[in-house]
């Protein structure tokens, strides 16, 4: 092989990963563990919240895993299964001001199901990320998200959301 062709070849493998790249090696990872993949903004809406104590609107989206459980009323979800909250403080419309809608954005939480990685936390992992898309590293902070989802919901796998019709 000439040099040339020696060249082509390594300026083609220096070259391979970012040509994979995109967003998916962006992905952010949160010390629990848990990523925030880069394709969640696809996933289908399960439902929406209104927190009032907060003055927030929540948005939760599944990802397929996930959408196929609720559809077919399976319990416990499966692994594989992920739903995002993305919360926005709420905001009166400027065109109509009766209408409340997504403000300014707060934050991106996911919960993603491996029954083995997160045997401790019913299976979950959780995970808070800014709304660039950074994760929010603070063991403080994740030590409280299963104890609340436990004493809740226990009967829905610690979910709260329900499917909405
Ligand atoms: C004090 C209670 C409480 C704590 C602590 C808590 N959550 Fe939740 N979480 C809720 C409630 C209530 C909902 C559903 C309604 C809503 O958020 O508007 C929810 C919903 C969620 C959802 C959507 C899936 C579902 O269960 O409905 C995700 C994802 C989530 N929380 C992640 C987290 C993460 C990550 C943490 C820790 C950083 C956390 N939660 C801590 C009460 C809590």
């Amino acid at each position: 092989m000439g040099w040339i062709w020696t060249a082509v070849l390594l300026v083609s493998l220096v070259a391979a990963p970012a040509a994979v790249g995109g967003s998916d090696t962006t992905a952010s990872t949160a010390v629990t563990g848990v990523s925030l993949p880069p394709d969640y903004r696809t996933w289908t809406a399960v439902a929406p919240s209104l927190r009032t104590d907060k003055g927030h609107i929540r948005m939760m989206l599944a990802n397929p895993v996930m959408v196929e459980a609720y559809r077919s009323g399976t319990l416990p979800f499966p692994d594989g299964s992920k739903i995002v909250k993305l919360v926005y403080r709420a905001a009166a419309s400027p065109e109509w001001a009766e209408a409340t809608v997504p403000g300014e954005p707060v934050s991106i939480e996911i919960m993603e199901k491996d029954s083995k990685r997160f045997a401790d936390t019913g299976g979950w992992g959780f995970a808070r990320f800014r709304p660039d898309g950074t994760p929010v590293n603070d063991m403080k902070l994740y030590v409280t998200c299963f104890p609340c989802h436990q004493s809740n919901v226990q009967d829905h796998d610690f979910v709260f959301t329900r499917w909405a019709p």
